[in-house]
């Protein structure tokens, strides 16, 4: 896979993709785990004498234009972090044209959400090729990792333009993620949670020759899942609430998974093993996290969207956790893991 790393960016035009899907309440960012994760390339690109940088991101699953879903928000927080940011409410045309040639050196002009258009998610070549002529980038990156998964025009049909080069975040997950499926270093442990079962069977299947014990907790645990290898230990004991319904695996399911993980030299943690919105039903998981994020003689990854704000939010209370990766891929990790191949990484130029 080509990176940023073999090109020459001196004095260039650099368009690079990220995934900006953050939630907003009020117009406000309250999750900036994937736009604090774009900053590397960023800097790297600015670092290495980038003339100008153009980003294009969605954001939510918009039916046209849609304010709710503007962008802006996010160029409002990528500002505070870098500066030098602006803000474009068009994707193409003259507007976009003259903010690219006002744009001062190493600046970066954010354009607006690309599914407020048809053309993105369609895969239109025409949709892209637009972008492509209203910003004259010399490089198309790929950084949108949680995207790759979609064969949409900033995705795939880019890839009849100009080559594509992974960015730097693209490059850390493809790397992380491909150690946990080639050559882990063993003993693999995968521990499984949440609540959907058919989405969490196929990465359970790719596994069963690849780990040495795969952990079954959450939901799918208390809804009684029948474990079809000796290599799956389901959590059977939980704790309740007052009407017994089963919010969390419990003590002695939780003192399993803590043995069966102590050792492991590869960890992959997807899905919270029980109703952590509410501390009450959040032990078993904050138990493993902390297990995983002190044990530092191990790859940890850990991906899903709500086990990734979970382990987030742990951090901002105890800065001593730290893990391998931090997936900002929740379909696309998981897509990953599975062993599919996702259109976003096929297109990028080998
Ligand atoms: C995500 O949040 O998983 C990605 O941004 C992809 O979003 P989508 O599921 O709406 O394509």
């Amino acid at each position: 896979m080509k990176t940023i790393r073999d090109i020459n960016i001196k004095g260039k035009t650099i368009l690079v993709r990220t995934d900006y899907n953050v939630p907003i309440l009020d117009g406000q960012v309250t999750n900036d785990l994937r736009i604090r994760a774009s900053l590397p390339t960023l800097q790297y690109l600015r670092e290495h004498g980038a003339k100008k940088i153009i980003i294009i991101s969605h954001l939510g699953r918009p039916n046209g234009v849609d304010p709710a879903l503007s962008l802006k928000p996010v160029a409002t927080v990528l500002n505070q972090l870098i500066q030098n940011v602006y803000f474009s409410a068009n994707v193409s045309g003259p507007d976009v044209s003259t903010a690219v040639d006002n744009l001062p050196d190493g600046g970066i002009l954010l354009l607006e959400n690309l599914r407020f258009y048809p053309g993105e998610t369609s895969n239109s070549t025409d949709f892209i090729e637009e972008i492509l002529s209203s910003t004259k980038p010399d490089f198309y990156v790929q950084d949108g990792f949680a995207v790759v998964h979609r064969a949409h025009a900033s995705t795939d049909a880019v890839k009849h333009f100009l080559p594509i080069y992974a960015g730097l975040l693209v490059e850390r997950e493809v790397s992380n993620l491909s150690s946990a499926l080639q050559n882990p270093t063993h003993p693999v442990a995968l521990i499984i949670g949440g609540a959907k079962v058919e989405d969490k069977q196929p990465l359970i299947d790719n596994f069963l020759n690849i780990a040495d014990h795969i952990l079954v907790g959450g939901q799918i645990a208390a809804n009684g899942y029948t474990p079809n290898n000796p290599k799956i230990y389901v959590a059977n004991d939980f704790d309740t609430d007052t009407t017994g319904t089963k919010l969390d695996i419990g003590p002695l399911s939780t003192a399993e998974f803590a043995n069966r993980i102590v050792d492991a030299k590869t960890i992959i943690w997807n899905g919270t093993l029980g109703k952590v919105e509410d501390p009450a039903y959040a032990t078993a998981s904050t138990i493993v996290a902390e297990l995983l994020g002190e044990n530092q003689s191990a790859t940890t990854i850990i991906c899903g969207g709500d086990t990734t704000a979970f382990v987030e939010n742990l951090i901002s209370e105890h800065q001593n956790l730290h893990y391998s990766l931090i997936s900002t891929g929740g379909g696309a990790s998981l897509e990953f893991l599975c062993g599919k191949t996702l259109p976003g990484l096929a297109a990028i130029a080998e």
